[in-house]
């Protein structure tokens, strides 16, 4: 079974891979939390896996609320997670691991693959260019195989990349960024076609349309999958996003 998370794709991309050279079910995180789906039955000897992008430097807090509420009906054996990052994850992995031994259960593996960076909802964060963006695709599929050989031979390995100051990056400017994650800087401009395609690809159900234009909902993790999707540009978070670049994954 693969427990999973993606705003614009790249960590879809990676845990639908997996899932469909192992065989393994997959369960998208933000629909079983609507769905109050908690409590999970597995078959003797059935891996888990947790695939989700970092988040400044750290599990994306949903994922976290998310495991802290999850049952097993027996503890699983061999549990891997992977993400997928713009650089570098920080100790993101520890503390997935601490929230997953709360519930009885160890960490065995973590996996890492750099993919196209999302965030642009600050100065000085940007998309990659296309080739950047090409590259890491390219290496991220090259590394697949061995990911997967590694977790159907049930292996301990550790492959967060880490960047420099791991900690500081995990433990404090991670755990501060949730205070500044919020929704209200976004907005429409008058290029909006009233497509609907960012109520379509929010994760999070947080937009709808009133008036033809979208309305955030104040329940947003800034994914960013609204800003990359809108055929027209017409989203921006403030002013920071302004000349960013659109990326999700497929679209390069
Ligand atoms: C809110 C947010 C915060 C991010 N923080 C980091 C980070 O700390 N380190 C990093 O390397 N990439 C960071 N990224 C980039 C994403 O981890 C990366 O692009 C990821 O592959 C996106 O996955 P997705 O397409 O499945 O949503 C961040 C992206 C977002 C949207
Ligand atoms: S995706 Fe863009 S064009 Fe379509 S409704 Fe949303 S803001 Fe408007
Ligand atoms: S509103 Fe946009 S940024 Fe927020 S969760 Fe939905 S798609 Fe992601």
């Amino acid at each position: 079974m693969i427990f999973y998370f993606s705003g614009c794709g790249n960590s879809r991309f990676i845990a639908e891979s997996i899932a469909q050279e192992l065989q393994e079910q997959l369960v998208f995180i933000p629909e079983a939390k609507r769905e109050n789906r908690f409590e999970y039955t597995l078959a003797e000897g059935e891996r888990v896996g947790f695939v989700f992008p970092i988040y400044s430097w750290q599990p994306p807090h949903l994922v976290l609320e998310f495991v802290r509420k999850l049952k097993f009906a027996k503890t699983p054996e061999y549990v891997w997670m992977a993400v997928t990052c713009g650089d570098n994850g920080g100790v993101a992995e520890k503390v997935f691991a601490d929230h997953l031994a709360k519930i009885g259960v160890q960490l065995r593996a973590d996996y890492c693959f750099q993919m196209p960076n999302t965030y642009v909802n600050m100065a000085g964060m940007s998309t990659d260019k296309p080739q950047k963006a090409k590259r890491k695709i390219e290496k991220a599929k090259a590394h697949l195989p061995e990911v997967i050989a590694n977790i159907t031979e049930r292996k301990s390995v550790t492959e967060m990349r880490r960047g420099i100051f791991p900690r500081f990056k995990t433990n404090v400017i991670g755990k501060g960024f949730y205070k500044w994650v919020s929704d209200e800087p976004f907005r429409s401009t008058d290029a909006c076609i009233s497509c609907g395609k960012c109520v379509s690809v929010c994760p999070l159900q947080n937009i709808t349309l009133e008036g033809g234009r979208p309305k955030w909902h104040g329940h947003c993790t800034n994914c960013d999958a609204c800003f990359h999707h809108c055929p027209k540009n017409a989203i921006q978070f403030g002013k920071a996003s302004v000349g960013k670049g659109q990326y999700y994954f497929g679209k390069v």
